[in-house]
């Protein structure tokens, strides 16, 4: 068994051997450089340099965060040559190369890009979901890379922070339901040893989403009652469906560094959750304990603090430093010589389960999908359902083919807008210029309603105004305005903002244009929910494209045209103003009606979001209004396209505890069903509702499910029941 084979190895081992499993470096130090800072494009190994750290260091992986996308065969090439290198050591332990594969391959040139994991939240379809993950896999492993950080189960309810679009939004019922999805497309029900899947790794346990400033990797304040409620429960659900890593959150939560914290990593991850496979720091952390945190007077403390705490590898420590230092730890007997094969015992397990010991590469011959049309297809397909419409006034959309189109924005013509950030390199500056050839919003909407239909003018940039003047008066000749507006490409800290509204020239363009009276067509592509209350009044309709990806201007462009009906709904609150960030599952004092002029007012709800046909939904019913401990009730609503094109709709069930020991939440997400209704087609949508559904953690920390009346709502259709 792998078990046996693992502690066979760990029996002969050095301690020097088990610490270098423990270290994880990245690439950087062992390119060839051309003038001695730059890396020779495409990268080549310096296999001297390689050599060193394996032998002398036996070290165990290596990660990429990439300033250059590499072909598949750049990846092959490089990870033979680490294998090789590895494989000529003692004990021929395969190295473990990891990558933030985080929504498509983002890395290798022409692997498919998918919409980011806000954008995939909107499509409430975790069969969705797994398909692009199953795909990321296969193109991630035809790269001979074994192992994907990915997916990010941290909760995206702080809209300032610049991570929010790697999240699957702001309700742990729906992050749990995507990730469960995710890993099962990532490892293939757990049998990664197949050459098309890869291990998943759980980020970033946990609590990192909620910084007070909004700035990345800044001070978060979590009463632990919090935690388990909204922030622990998508990690235990990923945890059960057997992912195989976990990374730590690089911020501190009520003055402690989740790196230090044996009571999160150690307690409640690998006891409580029973997590068998392995934790990996995020980048650099360990020594920022000492560095940034100040919790550690030196990298040896922070070495001991880090390990003791439960981490099992060091991500890229600068040098050898922790090497040497665990060493010395180990020897000292402050790390116990048990935490050491602990660790390495996870490690190696994965490697076994990834089928590295005998297939330390892969077969060149063994992928002919990759980048393939049916690839691209389902890369289409779900993008397609990620697009939301939040306004349509007039039913000023779809367009049809003929329409004088004036399209403008900074976000009209770029792939890097599309994309977003971890695309071909870290911060997606690339995207534009690199081996990207898809279509734009505007390639796509010029394909679509022809060239001679379709003006252009950028209008401003993000940041300055450009032409605004021209796009008014282009705007004079045409029968509609498609206004492109939000965020450049950012990724992690360098996305920190302090201000949530869009940036004034967008505004001024926004308001410009409107002068002219025609209609406009806001499409929102953006990382995370910029205010746009002062210029919403003046679109006729809002199209929120999120991240799509590689896909997204053809299926903007489809969504404008009718060809896509959208089905998309919010995964976050969309806030109104910069002060009112508050999500939907928020307390009761939220909303004092007629008393509170500042009260929950967002711009659009959590799960809202429009169709170009109309749903109506009746006649819930409650198979029995009162529910016990070993019970279940069912509620079914019948939900109708009641208009004249077909849709799909995602039936979103809510339930709310309407008193209880911890203040109650307005409601919460429980449940949740995408359909296809055909024109005047009704379905009968059943949500089975059992104890657990309505449990919540009380001031004990203890998950409880209290006796009282509980509210339902499916639509606009209500009911209630009792927990007795
Ligand atoms: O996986 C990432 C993480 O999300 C942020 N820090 C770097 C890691 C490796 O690239």
């Amino acid at each position: 068994s792998i078990d046996k084979k693992v502690s066979d190895l760990i029996s002969r081992m050095t301690l020097e051997e088990k610490v270098g499993q423990m270290t994880q470096l990245t690439i950087e130090p062992f390119l060839k450089m051309a003038n001695g800072t730059q890396p020779i494009y495409p990268h080549q190994i310096d296999e001297e340099k390689l050599s060193v750290a394996i032998k002398k260091y036996k070290i165990g992986s290596i990660l990429n965060v990439g300033g250059n996308a590499q072909t598949k065969e750049n990846w092959r090439n490089r990870i033979a040559t680490i294998q090789r290198h590895a494989l000529q050591e003692r004990l021929k332990i395969p190295i473990i190369y990891g990558v933030d594969a985080i929504r498509g391959n983002n890395y290798t040139t022409d692997a498919v890009l998918f919409p980011h994991q806000i954008a995939q939240a909107a499509s409430f379809n975790p069969s969705l979901a797994k398909k692009g993950a199953e795909i990321t896999a296969y193109e991630t492993r035809a790269s001979f890379l074994p192992w994907n950080f990915s997916p990010v189960l941290d909760l995206g309810r702080q809209p300032m922070w610049p991570r929010i679009y790697e999240t699957y939004g702001e309700d742990p019922y729906l992050v749990a339901e995507m990730g469960k999805a995710v890993v099962a497309g990532y490892q293939g029900n757990g049998a990664i040893t197949d050459k098309y899947h890869v291990a998943a790794c759980l980020k970033h346990f946990m609590g990192y989403s909620m910084p007070l400033s909004g700035h990345d990797r800044t001070p978060s304040w979590i009463p632990e009652r919090e935690m388990r409620e909204y922030f622990l429960p998508q990690f235990a659900t990923a945890v059960k469906s057997g992912a195989k890593s976990v990374m730590v959150n690089s911020g501190e939560i009520n003055g402690v560094p989740v790196h230090a914290n044996k009571h999160i990593l150690t307690d409640i991850l690998k006891g409580e959750l029973q997590f068998k496979g392995f934790v990996v720091s995020d980048w650099q952390d360990i020594e920022y304990l000492y560095q940034r945190h100040k919790v550690a007077k030196d990298n040896k403390e922070a070495v001991m603090m880090g390990v003791n705490a439960g981490i099992d590898m060091s991500m890229v420590p600068m040098d050898f430093t922790f090497c040497e230092a665990l060493v010395e730890l180990v020897k000292e007997g402050k790390v116990p010589m048990s935490r050491v094969n602990d660790a390495v015992s996870r490690i190696l397990k994965v490697k076994y389960e990834l089928g590295l010991f005998e297939n330390p590469t892969g077969n060149t011959e063994d992928y002919p999908l990759f980048n393939s049309a049916e690839h691209n297809k389902a890369n289409y397909d779900i993008a397609a359902e990620c697009i939301t419409l939040l306004k349509n006034n007039n039913a000023v959309l779809p367009l049809s083919v003929g329409k004088k189109i004036l399209v403008t924005g900074p976000s009209a013509n770029s792939m890097r807008a599309l994309n977003g950030g971890w695309s071909r390199n870290w911060q997606g500056t690339n995207s534009d210029t690199s081996e990207i050839t898809k279509n734009t919003i505007l390639e796509g909407i010029r394909s679509v309603f022809g060239v001679d239909n379709v003006d252009y003018t950028e209008g401003v940039n993000f940041e300055n105004a450009i032409n605004v003047n021209e796009a008014v008066s282009k705007a004079a000749n045409a029968d509609v305005i498609v206004l492109c507006i939000g965020e450049n490409s950012y990724t992690e800290t360098p996305g920190n903002i302090n201000d949530l509204n869009i940036s004034s020239q967008q505004i001024e363009l926004a308001k410009a244009l409107a002068a002219k009276g025609k209609p406009i067509v806001l499409v929102l592509t953006e990382g995370r929910p910029r205010i746009i209350s002062q210029i919403e009044p003046v679109a006729s309709a809002v199209l929120h494209t999120y991240l799509l990806g590689n896909e997204g201007g053809n299926v903007v462009a489809d969504a404008i045209a009718g060809k896509i009906n959208p089905s998309g709904k919010l995964p976050y609150t969309y806030p109104r103003a910069s002060n009112s960030l508050i999500n939907y599952y928020h307390k009761f004092t939220e909303t004092l009606e007629g008393q509170d002029p500042a009260g929950y007012n967002p711009q659009w709800e959590f799960g809202y979001g429009l169709s170009y046909t109309t749903f109506k939904y009746s006649n819930l019913k409650l198979s029995s209004n009162a529910l016990n401990a070993s019970g279940s009730i069912t509620a079914s609503v019948d939900v109708t396209n009641s208009g004249k094109i077909a849709g799909k709709e995602s039936v979103l069930l809510f339930v709310s505890d309407l008193v209880a020991s911890i203040t109650p939440e307005a409601k919460r997400l429980r449940g949740f069903e995408k359909i296809f209704l055909a024109p005047g087609e009704t379905r009968t949508v059943h949500f089975k509702i059992t104890p657990d559904k309505l449990s919540f953690i009380n001031i004990n920390l203890k998950r409880v499910t209290e006796p009282g009346e509980f509210k339902v709502q499916i639509g606009d259709q209500t009911g209630t029941f009792q927990y007795r």
